[in-house]
């Protein structure tokens, strides 16, 4: 009866709202009352080994009977944290004990307190992966999405195709370290999309910056355990139009690449709980239309970009046509679209945006 006095027993029994939903999920054909079933379960586990499947449907059941969204994958991202695994499949892959000692087990259960709580996955874990990097995640700073990994494809294409003969990216025309492009990426966060480029690109520069100092810490910390902090320059600086003298000194750059807030203000109001409750909603609010800080960046891009130069921008599907028609009222700026493409569920999410010469 130990385990009755534990913290995670605590928390379900005492603190948890949701308690009457775990008698209606556990009760169906049992004999036992629901909460004697689901605490015999644990106290057999607690007493003698217990395997990680076993572990993963445990938590799974708790996280859906406490309404946690993505049970299943929380359930099989923790336990296979504090396995070593990155995933779920790896660790029956891999050379993983799948059995669990009592710590692993206090371990998994105070990261899944977390979850209950609502704490979005990558933050209970204090990492998450982004193309093929590792990155420390902490919170409130913005955890990177899987579309923006498209982003940063589209830049490093762009720079093989301009770069190279031909696209196979194989023959340089010259070598490579004369011409690394220099980047500037607006809005870093965790600094997902400027070091991937700096690991994809090893030649290039980039200049990275955002309003937000915990983001601006965290790119140098993840910049640092990367090893990528010579290439990159991380600034504590919010974008606004006078913005180019700031930023000036850094040079003009072949390509300016951003995430930005851009979610409509009226929308904020949908968002999940776990984005509401943890991450900076300055991350994502883009002001009435979505576009407040879009329109800073073209106003920079006209400053700051080399003649022929890029913004690559992720925006919402509304955006695309809304930018075009903005760029067509501001002709000074010489910035055209010349290709908008989509994500990975058919949305057009991606703008790419041409400085023309004068
Ligand atoms: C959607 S997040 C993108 C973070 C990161 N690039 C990524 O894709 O994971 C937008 C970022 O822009 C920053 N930001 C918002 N407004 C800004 C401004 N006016 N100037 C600079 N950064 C800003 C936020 O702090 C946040 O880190």
């Amino acid at each position: 009866m130990t385990v009755f006095y534990s913290s995670l027993w605590r928390k379900l029994w005492c603190l948890s709202p949701y308690c009457g939903h775990l008698g209606v999920i556990f009760a169906r054909g049992c004999v036992l009352h629901p909460c004697h079933r689901l605490l015999r379960q644990y106290s057999h586990s607690k007493a003698g080994l217990v395997t990680a499947a076993e572990l993963v449907s445990y938590w799974q059941d708790v996280f859906e009977a406490n309404e946690i969204p993505e049970a299943r994958a929380s359930s099989e991202y923790i336990v296979s944290y504090v396995l070593g695994a990155k995933t779920f499949q790896s660790l029956n892959a891999g050379n993983i004990s799948p059995y669990f000692s009592v710590q692993q087990q206090e371990q998994v259960e105070q990261l899944c307190a977390k979850r209950l709580q609502r704490m979005p996955v990558q933050y209970v874990l204090g990492e998450w992966d982004f193309q093929d990097l590792t990155l420390k995640m902490k919170p409130p700073v913005f955890i990177p999405r899987r579309e923006t990994e498209e982003l940063v494809t589209l830049v490093v294409d762009e720079e093989c195709r301009k770069r190279l003969p031909s696209s196979d990216c194989k023959e340089p025309r010259l070598p490579p370290e004369t011409h690394g492009p220099v980047i500037l990426e607006v809005g870093c966060g965790s600094g997902a999309i400027a070091l991937s480029l700096l690991k994809k690109l090893p030649h290039s520069k980039v200049i990275a910056i955002d309003k937000l100092e915990a983001a601006v810490n965290l790119t140098k910390e993840n910049a640092e355990r990367l090893n990528l902090q010579e290439r990159v320059s991380v600034l504590h600086h919010e974008v606004s139009s006078s913005s180019w003298k700031y930023l000036l000194p850094w040079g003009l750059v072949d390509t300016i690449i951003s995430n930005p807030p851009y979610v409509f203000h009226e929308d904020m109001t949908h968002l999940a709980t776990e984005i509401h409750s943890y991450e900076d909603l300055g991350a994502l609010d883009g002001g009435s239309d979505g576009m407040n800080i879009i329109r800073e960046i073209l106003h920079l891009a006209c400053y700051l970009l080399k003649d022929y130069g890029s913004v690559f921008l992720e925006v919402e599907p509304r955006h695309p046509e809304m930018v075009k028609n903005w760029l067509r009222g501001h002709p000074d700026l010489s910035l055209v679209v010349c290709g908008t493409h989509k994500d990975f569920c058919g949305k057009l999410r991606f703008l790419h945006i041409q400085k023309h010469g004068r």
